[in-house]
């Protein structure tokens, strides 16, 4: 089996963790430039502020893209970039870039794909209670209405928020932006974010654009059993998968939470408010379903256990670290897409990659990452066997262009097909790039 002439390679990126300029041009704070200030947050205690500066070496970057035969770009826009404050006052400085940006992309034949909403919440909406305020379904549509208008007809793939998971570990777990604690916080600010996802897609059909699709970005980690027939085990991977892939799919595609969901927010006491409506509202048509898939986990009622067993996972493959990866997951993935919500919109696979494998450079200066190719081949690979079931995948987006700003991780998760010299800027392709350069070349010269 060989992709087809249309299916569309890419790479994504994120504006906080690549753009830098964090405090330039009229940017307002965001929740993770003021978050990584707090010590202790960031495993390597740095900031976005300067990241890979792609805000000013936009042009370079995309003359990269070009070189490795990139068809589509993934990339986000930073709401406090173009409202300072979240709402109000434009940012005409920070329409100007993503503009600039967006003509070149085109120029240079490589498809925008963009993110409303990846995680860079404005710091002065955070004062008001952030995603914890209903009002934010509304102050997430005006500016998502101000990109439709000045945008619309120059970006065809449009996702209204990336892993909504992201809000929920920054209020119930504490481990990203805004540090908040506590499950009821998780759920509420979750309940939020997919209205406000909801309200994303209504103002985009208000819109009317005539070449533009809408979609949502949620990734799934699907949870094994450790022990197939354990019952602890089993109980404690479907708990899991309730909590995770399913809080978001239920709702987006059914049209309610799911009963174990329920169950777990009544026994936990973590139940968001919710208002008559609030279904309808979040469960509406796409166009498109964007996954985010890199791994699976396995769960075990004993952790001692799980720690013992680490290398004895069915159907793993392992990184030089020791880390398991398991390509299979993007299959199972689309699988669960398929069977247990019934779907019938295309996919795009909108991330994949890791950091967890060594990376040599050699005297020449050229960087062998061997297992990053094997990795991404690996995910390839599954991603044409679900499409051979009849699964209908468009497109593979590679994580990420450049090593970045990895959030919590700092810049110690390198998951860039090119490196990044963090001082000076230096960009050097890695073998992975070259790789799926030539990858990319091979499939499309068949045609
Ligand atoms: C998920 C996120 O969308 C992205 O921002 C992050 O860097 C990667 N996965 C890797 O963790």
């Amino acid at each position: 089996m060989k992709f087809k002439k249309d299916f569309v390679f890419g790479v994504a990126t994120s504006a906080p963790q690549v753009e830098g300029a964090a405090l330039e041009d009229g940017k307002g704070l965001s929740i993770w430039d003021v978050f990584a200030r707090i010590p202790g947050t960031i495993a390597d205690n740095t900031t976005p502020d300067t990241t890979c500066d792609m805000y000013h070496r936009w042009k370079e970057d995309i003359r990269l893209m070009k070189e490795l035969n990139i068809e589509s770009y993934r990339f986000s826009f930073s709401w406090s970039r173009i409202l300072p404050d979240g709402k109000g006052k434009v940012n005409q400085k920070g329409l100007d870039y993503y503009k600039r940006m967006i003509d070149e992309l085109h120029r240079q034949e490589i498809m925008p794909n963009a993110t409303i909403y990846h995680w860079d919440l404005p710091y002065e909406l955070e004062r008001e209670g952030g995603w914890l305020n209903r009002d934010i379904i509304n102050w997430y549509g005006e500016y998502a209405s101000l990109l439709f208008r000045e945008f619309g007809d120059s970006i065809p793939l449009w996702a209204t928020i990336n892993e909504p998971i992201a809000t929920y570990v920054g209020y119930a777990a504490g481990f990203f932006a805004p540090g908040r604690k506590n499950e009821q916080y998780g759920r509420q600010a979750n309940h939020h974010v997919l209205l406000s996802h909801g309200e994303g897609v209504r103002r985009f059909r208000e819109e009317n654009l005539s070449n533009a699709e809408i979609g949502i970005v949620v990734d799934i980690w699907n949870h094994h059993p450790l022990r197939a027939d354990h019952e602890g085990d089993k109980k404690l991977a479907e708990l899991e998968n309730e909590k995770s892939y399913r809080s978001y799919l239920n709702p987006i595609f059914c049209g309610c939470y799911s009963e174990g969901l329920l169950a777990y927010m009544k026994e936990n006491n973590c139940m968001p408010q919710m208002m008559p409506g609030d279904m309808e509202k979040i469960n509406q048509k796409l166009d498109f379903f964007g996954l985010n898939c890199y791994n699976r986990v396995v769960d075990c009622a004993d952790p001692e256990l799980l720690k013992k067993q680490k290398k004895e996972f069915i159907g793993g493959n392992y990184m030089d670290n020791g880390a398991e990866y398991y390509s299979k997951a993007v299959y199972d993935a689309a699988h669960i897409l398929k069977d247990e919500y019934k779907l019938d919109i295309p996919i795009y696979v909108t991330e994949n990659g890791t950091y967890n494998c060594t990376e040599e450079i050699r005297e020449d200066g050229s960087i062998h990452d061997a297992q990053r190719i094997q990795y991404i081949n690996g995910f390839l690979e599954w991603i044409k066997k679900a499409i051979e079931d009849g699964i209908d995948i468009r497109g593979y987006y590679a994580w990420s262009l450049l090593d970045n700003w990895e959030w919590s991780g700092g810049f110690n998760a390198r998951y860039g097909l090119v490196h990044t010299d963090f001082e000076t800027q230096k960009r050097t392709c890695k073998d992975s790039a070259l790789w799926y350069k030539n990858m990319i070349r091979e499939v499309k010269s068949q045609y």
